[in-house]
């Protein structure tokens, strides 16, 4: 018997896993969250500790995914993430573990993560200036953001990894900046181009800050030169940057002007345990609903691969019929 893969109509086998464990955030960056907070999760629906570990267990050893990334909302604010970390690493065979964290509270938790089993983390920061961060995430927690990061890159993570979202008017003069920080820390910095997943969807492509324009601004100050470096399903474009030699790198996520579908790598659980094949999807797939009703790990994987089979071909962000997912990022799982 062939073993059971994630793979769909176009060729794609999903071994990449996002999990998100919370839909909160003590954040409210304006591209991701309202100001006032979104309405949570009731706690019953959320899975447990030990549903989210079976979960991730079927995908690893029934379904083949080797990476397992948790994300949230915010993931240090889940009470069990580092228990669920170290189950993720007791499996057999052992995924790759990564985090996408805003770094509030990596301080604390960076050396327990990493004790447990953790690999990589990717930390949120969209500006260097205290105040441009305090009103774009309507929290004074700038300084909170950088303990973290300091702390990840002392308890052993590496590369560390710092996600960037440039908006017009807002953060997009900082590129250059941004970089000669990072670099300076030796952090892998990774631009994100806006996707429309924001509450208010009021994104607009005219209004969005492009590969094209980041790579400009950075290349008036830097010399990118291009990574040999196998690419596969990474969403990043990555560039060694001259004068520095070897890591860290700088990357940009061009998921609007380069989409990289074609070779997506990816599987997503929401929070509430249901599979998403993509974060534009308007389907989901209750896998809560079958762990409940007492479904065995059989049926469960079965569930898993007929989700992923009807996977689009790609988010259809340029189709005049796209429409933008129900739930924002907060909720799905970055
Ligand atoms: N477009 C692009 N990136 C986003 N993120 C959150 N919302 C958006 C959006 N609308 C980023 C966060 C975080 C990562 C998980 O996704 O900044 O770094
Ligand atoms: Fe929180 Fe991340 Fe959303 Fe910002 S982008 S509000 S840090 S979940």
């Amino acid at each position: 018997m062939t073993p059971l893969r994630l793979s769909d109509r176009y060729g794609r086998v999903a071994t990449d896993l996002r999990v998100s464990l919370t839909d909160r955030c003590n954040l409210r960056c304006t591209y991701c969250m309202p100001a006032e907070g979104l309405a949570w999760l009731p706690k019953p629906e959320l899975l447990t500790d030990a549903e989210v570990i079976r979960l991730v267990g079927i995908a690893v050893t029934r379904l083949g995914v080797h990476e397992v990334r948790f994300t949230g909302g915010e993931p240090v604010l889940r009470p069990g993430l580092v228990e669920i970390v170290a189950a993720t690493a007791a499996l057999a065979p052992r995924p790759n573990i990564s985090l996408t964290t805003n770094g509030i509270g990596l301080d604390r938790l960076a050396g327990p993560l990493v004790a447990a089993g953790l690999d990589r983390v990717n930390v949120s920061l969209d500006t260097l200036s205290a105040e441009r961060f305090a009103r774009l995430t309507h929290r004074d927690r700038h300084a909170d953001v950088l303990r973290g990061l300091a702390a990840a890159a002392s308890s052993g993570l590496a590369p560390v990894k710092i996600n960037t979202v440039l908006m017009r008017g807002v953060n997009d003069d900082e590129a250059p900046a941004l970089l000669r920080y990072a670099l300076a820390h030796g952090y892998e910095l990774r631009f994100i181009e806006q996707m429309p997943l924001d509450p208010g969807h009021i994104w607009s492509r005219e209004r969005m800050v492009t590969a094209e324009e980041i790579l400009a601004a950075l290349e008036a100050e830097f010399t990118l030169l291009p990574d040999p470096a196998e690419r596969g399903g990474a969403p990043a474009q990555t560039w060694l940057v001259s004068g520095h030699p070897g890591p860290p790198k700088v990357g940009v996520i061009a998921s609007v002007t380069r989409p990289f579908c074609a070779a997506c790598d990816r599987t997503r659980l929401t929070a509430d345990g249901q599979v998403r094949t993509c974060l534009f999807s308007q389907r989901e797939t209750d896998l809560r609903g079958l762990l409940r009703a007492g479904a065995p790990d059989d049926e469960i994987a079965r569930a898993w691969a007929t989700a992923m089979f009807g996977k689009a071909a790609g988010h259809g962000i340029d189709d005049p019929a796209f429409l933008q997912p129900a739930r924002p990022m907060s909720a799905i799982g970055g």
